[in-house]
């Protein structure tokens, strides 16, 4: 699976290599890319933010200048994006070409196939990070200290992995600025001293945004190894990705939006388009993924649904699958931006204030994600629009103009608000059966309840 949120550029009119690439149907899921003869469409590829081109691949053989004046050009509007040169034909090269003296981030001689580029691809963008560096910071432990609130991220006492020695500096939260350092990187870290805690009220650690960095790689590297150990139950494996997922959401929606942190959330992505396609949904339920979820932190769990229904209602493609999974893990960034505390899930017993930044939270959110520019318009849409149905009797909130994914990520949000949240029994389900899963489109209605294995009630 590709590491990297965002798409290839393949500038080059050798017709063999390029036809070969477009027969690659499986290596494109993974490594999704634009595929061009010219330059000038290129430009036009380039300019648009909503592609995101993150690398590109450009043939000596599409002008005259061997690829060096459009080198120039595209390192005047993007310095940073890393260009390779393909040469077909190396022995038709001048020196100077094949010593690379033009500061291509590397030339590939004579690729046969897809799978060249794809090597590059994930040497590119494979993670350099490591927990293990981390020292222990000089803050005192034990002595109450003022901290900036924004600059620490929260991760659950229940989701913490427990290694025998700290990785991380590890603090407590005492007030709004308040914090007690309570571990150093390095100190042993027992489970009679996580207990201690656990049993004094405390429910979250907090580690500083930059170890956050490492701790999400660490949580990454934990459940892909989980899930692909054979002998480890489905329950397991979720409950090890949710928590990389919630702690990269937490990390996208508190301290912003970054091209580093997308391609991590790509890679919590693809491990659950993974783990959806290769469970056996029919034998172990939606119902049943409910009732062992628990109470998991919103965003990760309506994502991982969310691709679990777009995966059922006939979302084929990998691609599809993961544009729900994205909006989904940034539906209600804007509910965070408008206000850190609000509980989606307690909707019947709003103040007017809180009425107000729920009204706007959609909107917010989109304006959020569209600044930030690195999406696909059926993204943008479906966060403006989350709460919106295309039946039902509410008029403020039902609509025709309403996509699909929009639709998935609202009855994903709707099973976590309502069914997951309320702890599962029959009379809640039946409310949602009958009541929430009618204002949805009949296709989304009969994938939730294939999901649950339950047959269609007209
Ligand atoms: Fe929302
Ligand atoms: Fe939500």
């Amino acid at each position: 699976m590709g590491r990297f949120f965002g798409k290839a550029l393949i500038i080059d009119n050798d017709v063999r290599f390029v036809e070969g690439i477009k027969t690659e149907f499986k290596l494109l899921e993974d490594y999704p890319c634009f595929v061009t003869k010219t330059f000038q469409e290129a430009t036009k590829i380039l300019k648009q933010p909503k592609h995101n081109i993150r690398v590109v691949f450009l043939s000596s053989s599409i002008s005259m200048s061997g690829g060096l004046s459009e080198l120039k050009e595209i390192r005047t509007s993007r310095p940073f994006l890393p260009i390779f040169l393909i040469l077909h034909h190396p022995e038709r090269e001048p020196k100077a070409i094949l010593n690379n003296e033009d500061g291509f981030n590397k030339i590939i001689i004579a690729p046969k196939n897809f799978s060249f580029l794809t090597k590059e691809i994930d040497t590119l963008f494979i993670s350099k990070e490591t927990w293990a560096d981390i020292q222990a910071s000089e803050e005192k432990k034990n002595i109450e200290i003022n901290l900036v609130k924004d600059r620490f991220i929260a991760v659950p006492l229940s989701d913490y992995v427990l290694t025998p020695k700290s990785f991380f500096n590890i603090f407590i939260q005492l007030g709004e600025t308040k914090f007690v350092k309570i571990l150093n990187a390095g100190d042993a870290f027992d489970k009679d001293l996580f207990e201690t805690y656990a049993r004094k009220g405390i429910t979250h650690f907090y580690l500083a945004d930059e170890e956050h960095k490492k701790y999400i790689r660490l949580c990454e590297k934990l459940s892909k190894k989980v899930i692909n150990d054979q002998e480890i139950k489905s329950s397991k494996k979720i409950h090890n990705l949710l928590n990389f997922g919630n702690n990269i959401a937490q990390s996208l929606i508190h301290t912003g939006i970054s091209e580093e942190k997308l391609d991590i959330a790509n890679t919590f992505l693809n491990q659950s388009v993974h783990l959806i396609k290769n469970m056996k949904m029919k034998n172990e339920s939606l119902k049943k993924f409910i009732e062992t979820v628990g109470l998991k932190e919103h965003n990760a769990t309506v994502s991982f649904l969310a691709s679990m229904i777009a995966n059922q209602v006939g979302l084929e493609s990998i691609k599809s699958v993961k544009i729900a999974g994205i909006a989904a893990l940034l539906h209600d960034i804007g509910l965070y931006y408008l206000n850190p505390d609000f509980n989606e899930s307690e909707l019947e017993n709003l103040d007017h204030k809180q009425q107000d930044i729920f009204d706007q939270h959609e909107k917010h959110g989109g304006q959020i994600l569209r600044k930030s520019g690195n999406f696909d318009e059926v993204i943008y849409q479906a966060v403006e629009n989350h709460h919106m149905r295309r039946r039902g009797s509410d008029h403020t909130r039902r609509t025709n103009n309403i996509n699909m994914v929009t639709e998935i990520i609202g009855a994903a949000d709707e099973l976590h608000n309502i069914v997951i949240t309320k702890k599962i029994n029959d009379t809640v389900m039946n409310e949602f059966l009958t009541t929430n899963l009618k204002r949805f489109s009949p296709q989304i209605e009969k994938a939730i309840l294939e999901l649950l294995n339950k047959a269609k009630s007209t």
